[in-house]
């Protein structure tokens, strides 16, 4: 597998603070790559350098064999970076801004307004083209503001948040274009907070806490990091004694997340277990009103690794 992307060993400072600390990964051709981590991680702080636009502190960052810090405008070619919030006028109509993206990247207008409008179709606002943004729901600014990353036709997308804040229909839509880009061979880096976007949509995943990486892998190896286990909820009502410490015996590695009165365990054998930890809270002179068995997600396995929840 080429590589498309290379970070080493970056360090981003503002001032004193340091919100991205010796950060290094690849990404290859033609993968579907997720940073994710909660608000403050460092995602945009790393696209925005990756990009060109935001110079690192220290190391470098190497994109399809240009150093981003000496070809920016080479950079600038290969790359189409769709910002969190997006990045479209709304007095201009769809057709009208995707064309004042065309001319930053001094396609011609015949060729800008054909472009245009195959992009309006790719993500279904070829109805919406002639009105104005100032009319669109947030999801169609979304989805317009997609159309002008791609409007230069770049080898690699930088989506920073693509579905942050729209509604779950909405961001499954977005989803579908998402994973059509992979089948058109364009390598994607994706900022994403929603476990399941990142699960869903990537080849592998880096999971990021307070400006480092603390993992990467493929979202299943990442769930095996948990071990092969099943996550054990516990819903209870008046406990009188400690009981996480009571259950902390029943959990693998001893550990045992509180929540209000919902305990989360880990066990690789639940059948066993459950019994037990159900006596357990008996003993406590304390109610069972929910239990649930699931497989591990990309949220347990952050907790596991940052001991802090993705999505507060
Ligand atoms: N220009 C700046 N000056 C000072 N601090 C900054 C600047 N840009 C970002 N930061 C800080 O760097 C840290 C990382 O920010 P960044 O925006 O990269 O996080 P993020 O992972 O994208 O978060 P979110 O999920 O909220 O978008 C944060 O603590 C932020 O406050
Ligand atoms: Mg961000």
């Amino acid at each position: 597998m080429k590589t498309s992307i290379s970070v080493k060993k970056v360090i981003k400072r503002f001032g004193k603070f340091k919100a991205v600390k010796d950060v290094s990964f690849h990404v290859y051709e033609e993968e579907t790559f997720s940073l994710l981590g909660p608000n403050g991680a460092g995602k945009t702080t790393l696209m925005l350098m990756i990009s060109g636009i935001m110079m690192p502190s220290e190391g470098e960052i190497i994109v399809e064999g240009y150093n981003v810090s000496k070809h920016a405008v080479k950079v600038k070619e290969l790359v189409g970076y769709c910002p969190q919030e997006p990045i479209v006028y709304d007095i201009l109509t769809g057709e009208e801004n995707l064309m004042y993206y065309a001319g930053l990247y001094g396609i011609s207008r015949s060729e800008a307004r054909k472009r245009a409008w195959e992009l309006l179709e790719l993500v279904g606002l070829e109805e919406w083209g002639r009105k104005q943004v100032k009319k669109y729901s947030g999801g169609m600014k979304k989805r317009l503001s997609l159309a002008a990353t791609l409007i230069h036709d770049p080898k690699i997308l930088l989506l920073d948040e693509p579905t942050t804040g729209l509604d779950p229909a909405i961001r499954r839509e977005i989803w579908n274009l998402i994973d059509n880009f992979r089948s058109e061979n364009r390598t994607v880096l994706l900022a994403a907070h929603y476990m399941e976007e990142a699960d869903i949509l990537s080849n592998r995943v880096a999971i990021m806490n307070e400006g480092e990486i603390v993992a990467v892998d493929t979202p299943s190896n990442l769930k095996k990091l948990l071990g092969p286990y099943a996550l054990i909820e516990l819903e209870v009502r008046k406990s009188t004694v400690n009981l996480a410490e009571k259950l902390s015996k029943y959990s693998e590695g001893g550990q045992v997340l509180v929540k209000g009165e919902i305990f989360k365990l880990y066990s690789r054998d639940p059948d066993n277990v459950l019994p037990r930890i159900i006596e357990e809270v008996i003993k406590a002179k304390s109610k069972v009103v929910r239990v649930h068995v699931t497989e591990p997600t990309l949220e347990d396995v952050f907790l596991k690794l940052t001991g802090r929840r993705l999505e507060e």
